[in-house]
């Protein structure tokens, strides 16, 4: 029997990632589950395997792991492919957002650009040849709709989405021949933690909400192998009304 799938969801404490992780995980996935929190991890690996009711949902793993620090993010591909010796998915969400643009100090703005875009470059310069070696693979990043348009009093966070999708771009191109997808994913404010500290004017209900970035998700994995989709930007209706 073929072994499970592995997918590795950054960011999976909270929010976006958490959605995803769970999501994921019952599409037959087994999740890797990576974050600073040891005991958010915890409880969202909880919440997953409280859903093993069949055979088909793996247990996931928790790898608790700051992504700015490159050795140990260097350190955790070479485990999880000496355990699996896959890696089928990955969804390269951890971000943080400081709001500001030329009043950012200039140590906040290098740990956004270190944070949001450094780190995931890092992952994938680690995950994509084990991807190339088995000759499939689906990348997703998660941008925003600051990588697309730089929003006044969010320069810094915008240069690193914009940094992420032009990264992103170019992966699409290079990688689609070697049978990986690459797919950014744009949003604007996802009814989460990050938006309701980051200043959102809408209400929570009004965002997005943090499934319909895993619904995104599995409408492309749910495409033919032949298919690549570059980039999915998505808007709260009441943003654009
Ligand atoms: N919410 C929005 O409106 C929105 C819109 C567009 C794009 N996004 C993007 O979506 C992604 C997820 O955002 P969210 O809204 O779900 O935010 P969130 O609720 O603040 O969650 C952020 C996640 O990233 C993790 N993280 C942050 N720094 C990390 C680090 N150095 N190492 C490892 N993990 C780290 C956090 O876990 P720990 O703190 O435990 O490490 C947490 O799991 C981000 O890239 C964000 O920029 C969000």
């Amino acid at each position: 029997m073929e072994p499970h799938p592995v997918a590795i969801i950054t960011g999976a404490s909270q929010g976006i990632g958490k959605a995803c992780a769970i999501g994921i995980s019952q599409a037959g996935y087994r999740p890797v589950l990576v974050a600073r929190t040891e005991s958010k991890l915890r409880a969202v690996a909880n919440e997953i395997e409280a859903r093993l009711t069949t055979g088909e949902i793996q247990k996931p793993i928790v790898y608790p792991l700051d992504v700015t620090d490159y050795a140990k993010v260097q350190q955790f591909v070479a485990e999880i492919d000496n355990q699996f010796g896959r890696v089928d998915l990955l969804v390269n969400n951890a971000g943080i957002l400081r709001r500001g643009t030329l009043d950012v100090s200039v140590s906040d703005f290098e740990q956004i650009i270190k944070t949001n875009l450094v780190s995931p470059f890092v992952l994938l310069k680690e995950l994509v040849p084990l991807m190339k070696k088995r000759g499939k693979g689906h990348i997703f990043n998660i941008a925003s709709r600051g990588g697309k348009t730089g929003f006044a009093g969010e320069g810094a966070y915008d240069a690193s989405k914009f940094g992420i999708v032009g990264l992103s771009e170019s992966l699409y191109r290079e990688l689609a021949r070697e049978g990986i997808s690459v797919t950014a994913i744009c949003p604007g404010w996802v009814n989460t933690e990050m938006a309701q500290q980051g200043g959102a004017t809408l209400s929570g209900e009004e965002m997005i909400q943090p499934e319909d970035i895993l619904k995104t998700i599995q409408w492309v994995l749910e495409l033919a192998p032949n298919t690549c989709v570059r980039e999915v930007v998505i808007e709260p209706t009441r943003s654009i009304v």
